[in-house]
């Protein structure tokens, strides 16, 4: 292999190639981040769709399917984060992968424990902002790229979070193969992070009737919304966001409501912790009222879609490169074709 293609990503993270799979909620699960740990790149559970105290056993799951080191993502703004930190403490955890309002405290636990920190960030101002408190290295995710996201796309935000800090950042938001592997290295990044691949594998949980509403979408089929949870998320068209979008106001908000008391039971959070979460969410992001009650819809209609296997009435978050993805690989199959892609990318610009 090029030694271009092992960088400092590889180093700190003990994988094979600089390659990270994102944690999505109920898409990252323990099957998904061994099968991409095994083939030699670097998998995130996510634990934001998780009970605090199921993480641990989660965890549990993940080294009975692999040796080798695996990320565990997180928010630091929801109920239970704490306790999180303290069990990806616990158990070894090699790196803990968190983005909205990060936590001085936390980070600093985590520090100290060794575990390597490494933030999301969608802006240049974000990711000198995750670097003073402490990220060992920052995934910089670009507007083409699923689930939240903001306005910057991908080409022009990797070199201005290249120049303006001094960890190693990887490249998210668009991504799929070799080729895009090499662009993110020329644009300054040490690798890259991909989510949306990684949903249309064989190892990935999202059951079939979803996976074909992705695979059959065109590049302007995946919009950005603010319709599900009040702030910009990028998703496959499907029926409910037409609906969302034409919905007014009032039975948005009966909705949310709903969604909030079902996440209650999934997630074991008491009714004063949503509250305190979301009053967290609207100082931190700035919101109105009537969005942060809606910040409650995402986590249940997302679960419809990618665990119930419903794409008509769940949401389907999911980025731009949905659009040109047409097939299912296992993850081995998908990270050797990508290595050896960027190795003939890399041999035909005579590097
Ligand atoms: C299905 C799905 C679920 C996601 N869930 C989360 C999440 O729970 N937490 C998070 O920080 N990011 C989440 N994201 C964002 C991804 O972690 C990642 O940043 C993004 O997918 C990268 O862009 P790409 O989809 O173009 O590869 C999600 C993305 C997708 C596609």
């Amino acid at each position: 292999m090029s030694s271009v293609l092992h960088t400092e990503i590889c180093d700190l993270l003990g994988c094979r190639y600089p390659i990270i799979q994102t944690g999505m909620g109920w898409v990252a699960t323990p099957p998904l981040v061994a099968g991409v740990c095994e083939a030699g790149a670097f998998g995130f559970l996510a634990a934001a769709t998780l009970k605090p105290d199921a993480v641990g056993d989660e965890i549990d799951k993940v080294k009975a399917l692999t040796d080798k080191p695996f990320g565990v993502n997180f928010l630091m703004d929801a109920p239970g984060a704490d306790v999180i930190t303290h069990t990806i403490i616990e158990k070894g955890v090699k790196a803990a992968g968190y983005n909205r309002a990060p936590s001085a405290e936390l980070i600093n636990l985590l520090k100290e424990a060794g575990v390597v920190c490494v933030p999301t960030c969608g802006a240049p101002k974000h990711a000198a902002k995750a670097e003073k408190l402490g990220a060992d290295i920052i995934v910089v995710q670009g507007g083409e790229g699923g689930g939240h996201t903001g306005p910057i796309p991908t080409s022009l935000l990797v070199p201005a979070c290249a120049e303006g800090v001094d960890v190693p950042i990887v490249a998210a938001g668009g991504f799929k193969d070799g080729r895009g592997l090499v662009a993110a290295l020329a644009w300054g990044a040490k690798g890259i992070a991909m989510g949306t691949r990684f949903v249309l594998t064989r190892e990935s949980p999202v059951p079939t009737p979803t996976t074909d509403r992705f695979l059959a979408a065109d590049v302007p089929d995946v919009i950005v919304t603010t319709r599900i949870d009040g702030l910009p998320q990028r998703v496959v068209r499907n029926e409910l966001v037409d609906w969302l979008e034409g919905a007014n106001p009032i039975t948005l908000l009966f909705r949310s409501l709903g969604s909030a008391l079902a996440f209650r039971k999934s997630s074991g959070a008491s009714i004063a912790e949503l509250i305190q979460s979301a009053f967290r969410l609207q100082k931190n992001e700035r919101l109105t009222r009537s969005q942060v009650l809606m910040a409650a819809n995402a986590p249940m209609l997302a679960k419809k879609a990618m665990t119930d296997g419903d794409p008509v009435h769940g949401y389907l978050p999911g980025g731009s490169v949905a659009g040109v993805i047409t097939d299912r690989p296992t993850c081995a199959e998908l990270i050797e074709r990508i290595m050896e892609e960027a190795e003939r990318t890399l041999k035909s610009l005579g590097a």
